[in-house]
């Protein structure tokens, strides 16, 4: 069984609560329902914090093991070259997700440095962008 681990990093545990007009109003919780009840063939696995130094560590827990990360770094998409560094120093392929479409927002958010260290970057799409992140890892 193929094993993805969803990565969320800081004010994600707010979604749901967090700024609905741009996030919209549906919990992680939910979404990580409905990507099990969608991929029942695979293991997925949940993290979030808040703190980029954990979001580091499980990287590096799972990143020799497992078939896949979908990661939203939220705002350390935008600042964090220890982020850049730790996916280029792991083995399993990391999909860059953000819910918004970041290009519409505020020009420093036009910037990110993990993009260089991901297989690819899905945004825009909502929540939705968890599942096709999910799709894009499977059809490595
Ligand atoms: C985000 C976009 C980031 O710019 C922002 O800091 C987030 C969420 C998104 O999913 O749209 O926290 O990654």
């Amino acid at each position: 069984m193929k094993q993805i681990l969803v990565l969320n990093g800081p004010n994600l545990n707010l979604l749901g609560r967090r700024e609905p007009e741009i996030y919209g109003d549906n919990s992680m919780e939910a979404c990580m329902t409905a990507l099990k009840e969608r991929f029942p063939e695979v293991a997925l696995t949940y993290y979030q914090s808040n703190v980029e130094g954990e979001l580091i560590n499980k990287l590096h827990e799972v990143g020799f093991a497992y078939d896949g990360v979908v990661l939203n770094a939220g705002a350390y998409t935008h600042t964090s070259v220890a982020l850049h560094d730790a996916i280029k120093a792991i083995d399993t392929p990391v999909v860059e997700v953000h819910i918004s479409n970041v290009y519409q927002r505020e020009t420093y958010r036009h910037t990110s440095l993990i993009t260089g260290a991901c297989v690819g970057v899905i945004g825009g799409f909502g929540m939705d962008s968890y599942r096709l992140a999910v799709e894009a890892l499977l059809a490595l």
